[in-house]
């Protein structure tokens, strides 16, 4: 069955999905996304997605391409044309086509492209052996709270941290205190038991699993500080783990290649865990 993507206007066979060469996309990164799980035909906390885009166009004084139904009328267009029941749906918005020229154009329509990917449900050697993941230099600049689709530092950490046969690349601040991963958000276990993660600010992305994690931890009692931790906190935590919409909570079991405590995934990450499948699953019953 052929893949369906949505360009401009138009729902598209997938290899014939272009976008313009002077799309300020392409030329300048001038553009946000999202990225929403699919999951068994639901989008998965679809309308925390849509707030953030809205943040981010706000943020860069960009237009939103279509209104906000209509743009969720396209997402479940493009999910029903793919007949897809697991996936990540990929939307993307920029500040349209113009002529190449730094400053803002005039009176030019956003332009508006989705695509959705099957993935496989739950990579379970991931949940059962967790993930290594190397730390690096964070060199993003200073708005990192907005998603926006200059990720060239995010490439470069992936694939440092695949070259090191990790999962991902944790990055640090100039003080040795660990932001966040390249697509996703950092958490600790600290010895005494507290999950740790860093607040939200202009130096991370407000993940919207983390939301929901912060959420879930509240229901479960288990205490949670937002503060920064450092590289040799998470070497020396009990469990560690990260969080994004692709694999909502993956245990981490090694970090720079210190194992982290016995080197299997902890119980407040897998307890976690398990309370976002259930709200996913919840998720597929209401809706
Ligand atoms: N990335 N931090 C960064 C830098 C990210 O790119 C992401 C998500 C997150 C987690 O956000 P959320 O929980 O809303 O997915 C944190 C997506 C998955 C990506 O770029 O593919």
């Amino acid at each position: 069955m052929p893949r369906v993507a949505y360009v401009n206007g138009r729902y598209v066979d997938h290899r014939d999905a272009v976008v313009h060469v002077e799309d300020r996309g392409y030329q300048f990164a001038d553009g946000v996304y999202e990225v929403v799980h699919l999951f068994r035909g639901r989008l998965i906390d679809e309308a925390a997605h849509l707030d953030r885009l809205d943040r981010s166009l706000r943020e860069l004084e960009m237009d939103w391409p279509l209104g906000r139904q209509a743009l969720q009328v396209v997402m479940h267009e493009v999910v029903r044309r793919n007949r897809f029941a697991t996936g990540l749906v990929y939307i993307q918005v920029t500040r349209g086509v113009a002529p190449r020229d730094h400053k803002f154009p005039h009176d030019v329509p956003s332009s508006l492209v989705m695509t959705v990917r099957a993935i496989p449900e739950f990579p379970d050697d991931m949940r059962e052996h967790g993930v290594g993941v190397i730390t690096i230099a964070d060199i993003r600049w200073a708005r990192r709270d907005i998603k926006t689709i200059s990720l060239l530092p995010n490439v470069l950490g992936k694939q440092a941290a695949a070259q090191a046969q990790a999962y991902e690349a944790w990055m640090y601040d100039h003080d040795g205190f660990v932001t966040e991963g390249t697509s996703s958000n950092a958490w600790i276990i600290t010895t005494k038991g507290t999950l740790v993660t860093r607040p939200s600010g202009n130096d991370i992305l407000q993940g919207i699993t983390r939301q929901a994690i912060l959420k879930f931890a509240e229901e479960l009692d288990i205490p949670f500080e937002a503060r920064k931790f450092s590289r040799d906190e998470a070497y020396n935590a009990r469990e560690a783990f990260l969080s994004n919409s692709s694999h909502f909570v993956t245990p981490v079991t090694s970090i720079d290649d210190r194992v982290i405590a016995n080197g299997k995934p902890g119980s407040v990450s897998v307890t976690l865990h398990q309370r976002y499948l259930k709200f996913m699953a919840e998720s597929c019953k209401i809706a």
